[in-house]
């Protein structure tokens, strides 16, 4: 899409206008143009070429310097503007969005004989010795159509009953590698429907699971799942979050301009992948091949069958399509599907097998899992025999119970699935799951809270707890204590050696060594691992008491809060919430962990045994402009990230406050600020300010 030339030009003017940036030199008038440009092509860079050309930072700075005029100059602002993808507040619903052409599928193929019956009536219909295919690959996601106007992005919509979706525009743009504008106008185009699927990649996808894991949710099935999901989702930021990617495939529509002709790119399947690709879709242009024959497309869906688990995102197969545009209408459909194009679908990634039995374990923090037991059986080159149900609603959706044949999937390297259970192909023998009222290791009583799906084992002695906090303490991301792992920790704790986290650092070396297989070398590895792990961040150590929803960023929010780990027994709820990215139910989980006289003691324990509970930064009180004054940010600044502007106050003497008070001197308030700025007004005394005052403050 952009030339050589171009991408020079583009890099200079990028460099150009970062200096501006610098220099507070930026012109609204004059370089707004020039801003937009820039960031549309490192947008480009970025997420279509995957070959970004400037840092993360300096793309934000333009970002943000752009914004700042458009919140200046509201009279410049087009509905293109690469800020216009941000959309505020929530969206009330999705209102119908009739397709121009409807959207079919595809016949599905599993073998090369399907592949050779379909492409033998293709030949006799288009009375053809050959038929030149394009072939690329069948991308597992959520089907979306774009329709362009007038070189804009019109409208985006699901597929819906494949007549009429769902208008999603506002969720589409939230997209990075859709266009907001394109230049049809420079290929005679006035209109144009396209079609393609929307994915979360892989990375994405888990990173995304991990989350919900950690806040003890069930995750979702399959990258599919979570983009089609993501699309529905009411809260644009939220969807922005996911980052989600489109690759666009097929052109259904358009209309040229008046008098213009028919551009050539536009008379085969493969020229329109390359014209989208133009101009500035993510198009499958790189993956898609041209074969004249069957038997030429059937060694490169075996090819491409191979690189499958490669790829950063889920195919499932590969699509063929008839590759001359006028042979595609000659051709034209069925009720169901076109009959110029054929799906071939990889080898299935689902299998049915027996559930044998449900397993409950006990987690860190006392949930109780359900485990599938299920006859092994192997999928895409993995044998299954176990599968997590996360809570008993789980049970209960699939309807599932022992001695059922169920359907068992696993995309990719996710984790494996139940999809459902069979019930038509039950015998009468087979049992009800029955959930346990007791723990199945400590048997203390389970209980479950009306806001929660899990049963819960509250006993925190329970000795399945206590193991595993242990080995979450010791583990690679917490305290990254080598050498102490799972078995060894199991090991010493049956042998009476090590019962809690502090007894970590009492180990009785003397008897250890006396153990087989614990050689002096072995020994002075593992002390010196644990005396080393004495020196880990505090972030770390929050992170390894394994409190309740508090993953590794919100123990940097946490460590960053406090000047001693213990003032978290100080803190109100209120003051928890206040904090940055902790919602009420994390704050509830802290508090929890900072008033249970228990987990005061072991902190107490480990503090004397000379971990460090302190937050070193905290203690250097800088002097500065900002000396002896009280400050809190709420909602978005126009410039400074939160986390950048709570550094300045530190770096300048000041102090921040968790909470809004009589204490506080100054509310520092940005976009959106909410409730704490309503009641900071009540307080004659606090100063609310906007980040510039707040700039001038610090640099006075
Ligand atoms: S072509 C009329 N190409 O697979 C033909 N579809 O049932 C339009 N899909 O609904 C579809 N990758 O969501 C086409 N490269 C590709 C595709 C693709 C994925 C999806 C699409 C469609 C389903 C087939």
């Amino acid at each position: 899409m952009y030339a050589t030339g171009q991408t020079k030009s583009l890099q200079q003017l990028t460099t150009a206008l970062l200096d501006k940036v610098k220099k507070e030199k930026i012109s609204p008038k004059d370089d707004i143009a020039g801003l937009r440009e820039a960031l549309r092509f490192h947008e480009y860079r970025y997420y279509i070429l995957n070959d970004p050309l400037i840092a993360d930072f300096e793309y934000d700075q333009l970002y943000k310097s752009l914004e700042k005029i458009e919140a200046q100059h509201p009279e410049l602002l087009t509905s293109d503007s690469p800020t216009m993808r941000v959309a505020k507040g929530l969206t009330k619903e999705f209102p119908p969005a009739p397709h121009l052409v409807p959207m079919l599928s595809l016949e599905n193929s599993y073998n090369e004989q399907d592949l050779i019956d379909w492409d033998r009536k293709a030949r006799e219909l288009a009375k053809a010795n050959q038929i030149e295919y394009c072939v690329e690959p069948k991308f597992d996601g959520a089907s979306i159509s774009l329709i362009y106007e007038n070189d804009l992005l019109a409208r985006g919509a699901t597929r819906g009953n494949g007549v009429t979706g769902d208008e999603i525009t506002i969720n589409i743009k939230q997209i990075r590698s859709v266009p907001l504008s394109v230049k049809l106008s420079e290929y005679g185009l006035q209109q144009i429907e396209i079609r393609g699927e929307v994915l979360l990649n892989k990375a994405n996808f888990k990173k995304y699971n991990d989350q919900l894991v950690e806040q003890n949710l069930p995750p979702l099935a399959n990258p599919r799942n979570a983009a089609a999901g993501s699309l529905r989702i009411k809260d644009p930021k939220e969807v922005s979050r996911r980052n989600l990617e489109a690759f666009l495939y097929h052109i259904s529509h358009y209309a040229t301009l008046p008098g213009a002709p028919v551009h050539k790119l536009l008379e085969t399947h493969s020229g329109s992948l390359e014209l989208l690709w133009e101009l500035g879709f993510r198009s499958p242009v790189k993956e898609k091949q041209i074969f004249k024959g069957i038997e030429a497309v059937i060694k490169y869906c075996h090819e491409f069958e191979e690189k499958r688990d490669d790829l950063p995102y889920e195919i499932d197969g590969m699509v063929i399509k008839v590759n001359q545009l006028e042979l595609q209408d000659q051709l034209g459909m069925t009720t169901h599907h076109p009959r110029w194009a054929i799906a071939y679908k990889f080898a299935a990634r689902q299998a049915t097998s027996k559930l044998k039995a449900i397993e409950f374990q006990v987690g860190r923090t006392g949930s109780i899992t359900p485990v599938a037991k299920i006859e092994p059986v192997p999928i895409g080159g993995v044998t299954v025999g176990s599968i997590s149900l996360f809570n008993e609603e789980v049970i209960r959706e699939k309807d599932l119970m022992i001695g059922d044949t169920v359907l068992v999937e696993r995309a990719g390297d996710v984790i494996p699935y139940i999809v459902k259970s069979l019930p038509e192909v039950r015998t009468g023998k087979e049992q009800a799951i029955v959930f346990p009222t007791k723990c199945p290791v400590c048997h203390d009583k389970l209980v479950k809270t009306p806001d929660e799906a899990v049963w819960r084992c509250v006993n925190i002695s329970c000795e399945a707890q206590v193991l595993l906090r242990m080995i979450h303490f010791t583990s690679k991301d917490a305290m990254d204590i080598r050498g102490l792992g799972e078995a060894i920790i199991q090991k010493f704790y049956d042998l009476g050696f090590l019962k809690d986290i502090p007894g970590i650092y009492e180990l009785p070396y003397d008897k250890i060594r006396s153990l087989e297989g614990f050689g002096e070398k072995s020994m002075t590895n593992l002390q010196a691992a644990i005396t080393a792990s004495k020196e880990q961040p505090l972030h770390r150590l929050i992170y390894a008491l394994g409190i309740r929803y508090v993953g590794e960023t919100t123990a940097k929010t946490l460590a960053h809060a406090v000047k001693h780990l213990l003032d978290f027994a100080q803190f109100s709820l209120e003051d928890l919430k206040n904090l940055e990215d902790v919602g009420p139910k994390v704050a509830g989980s802290i508090y929890q962990f900072f008033h249970n006289p228990d987990n005061i003691h072991m902190l107490q324990q480990l503090e004397a045994l000379g971990l460090k509970l302190k937050n070193d930064k905290k203690d250097l009180v800088a002097d500065g402009n900002l000396t002896g004054q009280t400050f809190l940010f709420t909602g978005t600044l126009p410039t400074l990230k939160r986390n950048e502007a709570e550094a300045l106050v530190e770096a300048n003497g000041g102090k921040l406050l968790g909470s809004v008070s009589s204490k506080l001197n100054y509310l520092v308030a940005g976009e959106e600020a909410g409730s704490k700025l309503e009641k900071a007004k009540k307080i004659t005394s606090i100063k609310i300010i906007n980040e510039a005052e707040f700039l001038s403050l610090v640099n006075r």
